[in-house]
């Protein structure tokens, strides 16, 4: 897929406010802070970046590395953990951040991963919930912005590991 033809579907500067928003709204849930975040690579290091400095209280972070088994476009659904999450999480406040959600099927599959670990709580943020395709069912916490269908690159989100490095988030056309 080329990336010549993309559209602006959401500029720097709205992404921005959205993640400040965000950043507020987990802060005043866990006031006391220590807080673990654990950021899906690689589409997450972007908004989990941002995420963490719009922080009112103290926190730390974590990064892992899953997918689904299956072709690129269809997914099998079973879980294939490349690198796990190297901080125990038992007793601890997770907030498990991804770039989008699509099927759901790796993050339902992952998140029931981490659950067995007894955290002590576990939400997720997404910067973007895709609904269209969604095929298991997973709560987002906190979700930048909800859009239908479409393929975005952009922000952390990549084509063939094409377009991360981008400010705001593009659809391709
Ligand atoms: P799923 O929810 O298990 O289908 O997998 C979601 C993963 O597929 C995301 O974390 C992305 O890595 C990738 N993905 C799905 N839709 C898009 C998109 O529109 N742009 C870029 N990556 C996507
Ligand atoms: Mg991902």
């Amino acid at each position: 897929m080329g990336q010549d033809r993309k559209r602006v579907l959401f500029d720097a500067r709205t992404i921005g406010e959205r993640v400040q928003q965000l950043g507020k709204e987990i802060s005043a849930k866990y006031p006391q802070g220590n807080l673990l975040f654990v950021g899906i690579l690689k589409g997450s290091f972007m908004f989990m970046a941002d995420l963490v400095r719009c922080l009112d209280v103290s926190c730390e972070v974590d990064f892992v590395r899953i997918s689904t088994y299956g072709s690129e476009t269809v997914s099998s659904g079973e879980l294939k953990v490349i690198m796990d999450v190297s901080t125990p999480i038992e007793g601890r406040d997770v907030i498990l951040v991804d770039d989008i959600v699509d099927t759901g099927l790796t993050l339902a599959a992952y998140r029931e991963m981490l659950l067995g670990r007894s955290p002590r709580s576990l939400e997720v943020a997404a910067l973007i919930d895709k609904t269209e395709r969604r095929e298991k069912s997973v709560q987002v916490d906190y979700c930048g912005f909800r859009v239908p269908g479409g393929f975005i690159i952009g922000y952390g989100l990549d084509c063939n590991e094409q377009g991360r490095q981008h400010a705001g988030l593009y659809v391709l056309e």
